[in-house]
């Protein structure tokens, strides 16, 4: 490939596109002009110069429309934005496209041969995608690998992909995956490429349609195709292969023909037709984990009507008695010998009344619910990179905008210079919003350079002026005075059974506030039409909430606002948020610019982090006492923590009441114990923090209070930890199961090399649930998880194999949680963990191996996204306790002792 402009020479000048003079991106030779002249997937480009020293990342996406690669960081952390240069993996939001020049880019978009179809097809056949925010630059990073080493081993694959972030916790499965990807190509096997259908999108739906038992929920197409759309939305946890599997059982349909689609309708008056269990059924709202028990009794349903009216538009037609249609893998049948597909008779079944009496199958019918073998549904694009998340929105005229945020919650913009950033090239406005200053460019690269050059004053008067420790302090205070806490629920006189305890334990737990931080920064797209409709994109959790947003900062009437919601790349609760959100910041921009273009707001990785919404700091006091025989008599708990649910509108009417806030005493109010003098008190503390759910809500704090005082009062009381709560569980026979399964599976009471312990939890959040966890100590002192068993009873198991993938998951974010996670508020309030860099996660080379046991039961489904995130950091620090003799009461855990 030509490094300069055809037909130039050193020395020679040559004419840019804008007439600039600039320098040669290869030959740095000055008083060169020149276009900027790159090879992307075999095809010279050019773009215009003023770009040279621009990340590669924002050219790829911003000026070629290539969208496959992703932006994680911007600081080199990540790795999202992996392309090949000359086939080696590059972060390209270090690279400058001036640097780029001359040499071979690979993006995932146009990455082919043999190497990264084995890998592409081994992680697809793996289930390795969740969000698939991070899988392109996962997969690129692993091509490379393989490239150069047929056969890595372990610690090499880990050194190797340690710079690959994942958030959803994938990478157990991208070490296998890679085994896997090696074998193939050392045998000489020849993987088919993978391919991807486009994403659907949905259409508004007409009344006639929102009155329909089914259209709602499952269409067939004259194609033959089964469309769902999910109430809940894909943010990972995959919920669409959950409902294609749940749909394609009911309906007896291909389960390949089944395609998912987020939906998003919007409340009206009576309920929203999407309206789901975590929204108390009057809204969508997806969260609590509760995606497979909001499909169960809907879906199931809707897809056995439609099943029935196919069977009979196909009665109908072919002159027999319903009950004679078969229907089996999408084919209609009859012992005629008709058959036809379901396209032939779409049209006509969904005019067709239901039957009555439809019901859905017994489970003694399931050929698809409950077996092995089910792939994402939602793979494919996601490793391909074609699909499409909230951050890959384009339309046309649209200017991106990004958000400088206070320094400090609840600080304003007093004064702003904007001279410097608007002289910035392709920076169009400066625009003061609510809570901070917005920047618009024409890309994402110009408004960040302009963010870069402005200038404010900000007024703190108002803002939250305490640090971190502080606020700690402060809560530390609340919960040992007892001051405005509130009873939650009391049995037994648990102040006399202390008294009268032979062993007892009365300590303090510490919990800092910790980022969500997906792999996708917060993002959101806003459009005025013609006829005065706003059209929002937001890969939001609750669609409800993102039109009252928009709504309010468009000023305008919620029906009004129409939501598309795409895939997000991950969320953990953040997208839950009903204001404070680029929704509301997009809005706002476009209204600022009389709505005269679209606007994306796209949120800088140290923004999305400055800007709150964090789980809640916590301080528990435990006091638990034992009789002289080592039996638990009683548990006092006390919380101090600011409120989440008041942040959630209509969920706070169910779950705020009486003073006391039932999602953050989730976990502690309805323990999986027997107690028989028990108190729980909460104390809502005030801060200037904005706070969110986040991924297990009250249980990420509660469940590591008790679980660490219930191990603390075993080894006062002379117990073993596991024969306590197996008496504790006496009556709760789900839980005691999994503890009993996780301790034999996890090798309680077995023998140890010397520097080895393991510790224990267990937890009825959601499902019921228990997990050993076995460590070992370095000669740097540095704890190394070596395995964890995790033992599941979450009723009926719609797809084993993503249920095993959301408990490593949620293992994995745990504990990077557990071992680092802190956001820091420096003297005077200033908020000062922004980027990957100072709020460190889990990467591969800490990652145990995992062992997930599943429990059969034909109980109704429960949750599993978040089921393993409260046990973590318990079984973590009761290990480490065994194994050091250092109990861990504050979290992080890396404040007391490193983790590797
Ligand atoms: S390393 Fe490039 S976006 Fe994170
Ligand atoms: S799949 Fe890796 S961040 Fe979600």
């Amino acid at each position: 490939m030509p490094s300069h402009l055809p037909g130039s020479q050193p020395g020679s000048v040559v004419k840019t596109r804008a007439g600039r003079r600039g320098m040669c991106p290869v030959a740095r030779c000055e008083g060169w002009e020149v276009l900027v002249k790159l090879t992307v997937n075999g095809a010279d480009v050019e773009v215009d110069d003023r770009f040279a020293k621009s990340p590669l990342l924002w050219v790829l996406r911003d000026v070629l429309g290539m969208h496959g690669t992703k932006y994680g960081c911007g600081i080199g952390y990540c790795a999202a934005c992996t392309v090949l240069i000359d086939g080696r993996n590059t972060k390209s939001c270090q690279t400058p496209a001036g640097r780029a020049a001359g040499k071979a880019i690979t993006t995932v978009e146009g990455a082919s041969g043999p190497v990264i179809d084995a890998v592409r097809d081994a992680w697809h056949r793996g289930n390795v995608v969740q969000c698939g925010y991070c899988q392109g630059g996962q997969t690129l990073a692993a091509a490379a690998l393989l490239e150069a080493d047929r056969s890595p081993d372990d610690a090499t694959v880990d050194r190797w992909m340690n710079g690959n972030l994942c958030r959803c916790g994938t990478y157990p499965r991208i070490r296998h995956a890679i085994r896997e990807a090696a074998d193939t190509l050392t045998a000489g096997r020849d993987p088919q490429p993978l391919t991807a259908v486009p994403d659907l999108e949905m259409q508004p739906l007409t009344p006639e349609e929102l009155a329909d038992p089914v259209h709602p929920y499952v269409r067939i197409g004259q194609d033959g195709t089964v469309v769902a759309y999910s109430n809940q939305i894909e943010m990972g946890q995959g919920a669409h292969t959950g409902l294609a599997t749940i749909v394609a059982e009911e309906l007896d349909a291909d389960f390949a023909s089944v395609r998912v689609v987020n939906a998003a309708n919007g409340a009206r008056p009576g309920g929203d037709v999407y309206g789901t269990p975590a929204g108390g059924g009057l809204i969508q709202l997806t969260g609590a984990s509760t995606s497979t028990k909001g499909f169960w009794d809907r879906y199931r349903l809707a897809a056995a009507q439609a099943r029935a009216r196919l069977a009979a538009a196909a009665a109908e037609a072919w002159q027999v008695p319903a009950e004679e249609v078969e229907i089996s893998s999408g084919v209609l049948l009859h012992a005629s010998g008709k058959r036809a597909g379901f396209g032939e008779f779409a049209v006509r079944a969904g005019q067709l009344p239901v039957p009555d009496g439809v019901r859905p199958k017994d489970p003694g019918q399931y050929k698809l619910i409950g077996r092995e073998g089910r792939l994402r549904v939602d793979a494919p694009g996601k490793i391909l990179g074609t699909t499409q998340f909230t951050i890959d929105v384009t339309l046309p005229q649209m200017l991106t905008a990004v958000v400088l945020h206070p320094p400090k919650f609840g600080a304003r913009a007093a004064a702003v210079d904007d001279s410097a950033a608007l002289a910035e090239p392709g920076v169009t406005a400066v625009v003061p919003i609510e809570e901070g200053v917005a920047v618009i460019g024409q890309t994402f690269d110009d408004a960040q350079r302009g963010l870069r050059a402005l200038r404010v004053d900000w007024d703190e008067q108002h803002a939250e002026q305490r640090s971190s420790e502080e606020l700690l302090a402060e809560h530390r205070r609340l919960v040992e005075s007892g001051e405005q806490a509130m009873v939650a629920r009391e049995d037994g006189d648990v102040a006399a059974a202390l008294a009268r305890a032979a062993h007892a334990v009365d300590a303090i737990y510490e919990l800092p506030y910790l980022a969500h931080a997906p792999m996708e920064p917060n993002n959101a797209a806003c459009r005025m039409g013609d006829d005065g409709i706003l059209e929002v994109w937001a890969g939001t959790e609750g669609p409800e909430y993102t039109r009252m947003a928009a709504s309010a900062a468009a000023g305008i009437d919620k029906d009004r606002v129409r939501v598309h919601v795409p895939y997000a790349g991950g969320s953990f609760g953040l997208h839950s948020s009903a204001g404070h959100d680029p929704t509301s910041e997009a809005a706002q921009v476009a209204r600022a610019l009389d709505w005269k273009h679209p606007v994306k707001l796209q949120s800088l990785r140290e923004e999305e982090l400055k800007s709150g919404r964090y789980r809640a700091m916590a301080v528990h006091r435990v006091r638990a006492g034992a009789d002289a025989d080592g039996r638990l008599t009683a548990f006092w708990q006390q919380i101090a923590a600011q409120p989440t649910s008041p942040n959630l509108p209509f969920v706070a009417d169910v779950l705020f009441t009486g003073g006391v806030d039932y999602m953050t005493a989730s976990g502690a109010v309805d323990p999986p114990y027997a107690l028989p003098n028990f108190k729980l008190e909460t104390t809502n503390v005030q801060t200037g923090v904005p706070i969110m759910v986040w991924r297990s809500v009250g249980n990420s704090h509660t469940e590591f209070a008790r679980e660490s005082a219930i191990d603390e009062l075993a080894i006062a009381a002379g117990r073993d930890p596991v024969d306590l709560r197996r008496e504790l569980l006496a009556g709760n026979p789900r839980t005691l199961r999994a503890l009993e399964l996780a301790a034999d599976r996890g090798g309680w009471g077995s023998p140890l090399p010397v520097g080895r312990a393991r510790g224990i939890a267990s937890s009825s959040f959601l499902s019921h649930s228990a997990q050993v966890t076995e460590i070992s100590l370095d000669d740097r002192n540095r704890v190394h998880l070596e395995r964890i068993t995790f033992a599941l009873d979450c009723g009926i198991i719609v797809n084993p194999d993503l249920v095993r993938a959301q408990v490593e998951g949620g293992l994995i974010y745990a504990l990077g949680a557990a071992a680092w996670g802190e956001v820091v508020l420096a003297d005077g309030g200033q908020i000062i963990t922004q980027n990957f860099d100072r709020y460190p996660v889990m990467r591969m080379q800490s990652v145990p191996e995992i062992d997930v046991v599943l429990i059969d039961s034909g109980e109704p489904p429960t949750g599993v996204g978040e089921v393993s995130v409260p046990t973590a950091a318990p079984a973590l620090t009761n290990a480490i306790f065994a194994l050091t003799g250092t109990r861990i009461r504050r979290l992080p855990i890396t404040k007391t002792i490193k983790i590797y």
